[in-house]
């Protein structure tokens, strides 16, 4: 049975951020945001030896599990595997441009081919679990409603009941996947149209969200929000999204934090890349001022494994910086 969740506020995927150990960090920050995945390629799902350490949820929900791909045998697969690890949702990434993704024949480039989307969508529909969509407004550096309608009402024919749209177009040749992230313009209007067209369907607006408030205030016009470089870079932002989004009074967040995230990874250390488990907590260090100094010497400390002192080091910087 699929259970009724909020997806007001989400937490973008991805990838090399949303691990699962960032999702352990965000979900102790607050109770409600709703997380997913890195986009993980259904073949790595399927067949990778290392793949508890990619999908572990520990019980983190609610949560999604973002994949790639587009071969429907795999994709069933990877819906039972979602099942397995007792995720909320199966998300299908058409969203991603680079050239890695497009030679895998997924990503943002199934956006040329709806009827494909479609049929990935029913694959890896499933009564236990909810199977749903990120996209882009469309493909290339013009924008045009038509094509982003047509698209959608192709995969509404398959039942869906939630798109994440990341309301820009995707450009697939001639600029990195991050310059993908801004220049392609962004426009919340195609998202509104598609919504008030569309209404069994939930759209999820991302894009461009950089603080709490702009994310509030959509909230007043879409069902749901979904936010990524903002959490990337500063993952504390998501102490005040119960009490700013779910209207929920305040929890006490202190630097305990730190402490129960630092519990949590000490045993894994050896059996995962000490990169990898800090990395939910070392964009802090570019995006909060003065902070690069700190970063240099936990390079230093990263290189030689030396966990307590990172740990102390954090807690200084979060202490002086006010971030809990
Ligand atoms: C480092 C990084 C990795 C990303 N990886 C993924 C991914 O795995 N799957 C996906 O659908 N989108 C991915 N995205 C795109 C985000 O999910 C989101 O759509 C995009 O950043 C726009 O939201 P924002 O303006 O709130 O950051 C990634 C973005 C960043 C910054």
């Amino acid at each position: 049975m699929k259970k009724e969740i909020s997806r007001k506020f989400c937490v973008a995927p991805m990838m090399g951020y949303t691990t699962p150990y960032a999702r352990k960090l965000y979900r102790i920050l607050s109770k409600n945001s709703f997380l997913f995945s890195e986009m993980i390629a259904t073949k790595s799902l399927i067949y990778s030896k290392n793949r508890e350490n990619i999908i572990d949820n520990d019980f983190n929900n609610p949560v999604a599990l973002q994949v790639g791909g587009s071969e429907i045998d795999e994709l069933k697969k990877a819906s039972e595997i979602a099942i397995d690890y007792n995720y909320d949702e199966i998300n299908l990434n058409v969203g991603c441009p680079s050239k890695a993704v497009q030679k895998g024949s997924f990503g943002a480039c199934l956006m040329k081919d709806k009827i494909l989307v479609r049929n990935c969508i029913e694959a890896l529909q499933n009564e236990r679990i909810e199977a749903t969509l990120k996209c882009r407004l469309g493909l290339g550096r013009k924008l045009n409603y038509e094509f982003f309608e047509e698209f959608i009402d192709e995969i509404s024919k398959t039942g869906i009941k939630i798109i994440y749209v990341h309301a820009r177009n995707a450009i697939l040749s001639g600029i990195s996947p991050q310059a993908n992230r801004t220049i392609p313009p962004l426009n919340y209007d195609f998202v509104k149209r598609i919504k008030n067209k569309f209404s069994k369907i939930t759209f999820i607006l991302n894009g461009g969200i950089d603080n709490l408030d702009k994310a509030r205030s959509l909230l007043e016009e879409f069902e749901g929000v979904m936010v990524g470089r903002l959490i990337k870079n500063n993952p504390f932002i998501l102490k005040d999204v119960d009490n700013k989004i779910f209207k929920e009074t305040t929890r006490l967040i202190d630097e305990t934090v730190i402490n129960n995230y630092f519990e949590y990874i000490r045993p894994k250390l050896g059996i995962e890349s000490i990169f990898r488990l800090l990395s939910p907590l070392l964009h802090i260090f570019f995006s909060v001022p003065h902070g690069k100094i700190y970063k240099t010497k936990i390079n230093d400390y990263m290189k030689d494994q030396k966990i307590n002192l990172i740990e102390d080091l954090l807690m200084k910087f979060i202490n002086e910086k006010n971030l809990t």
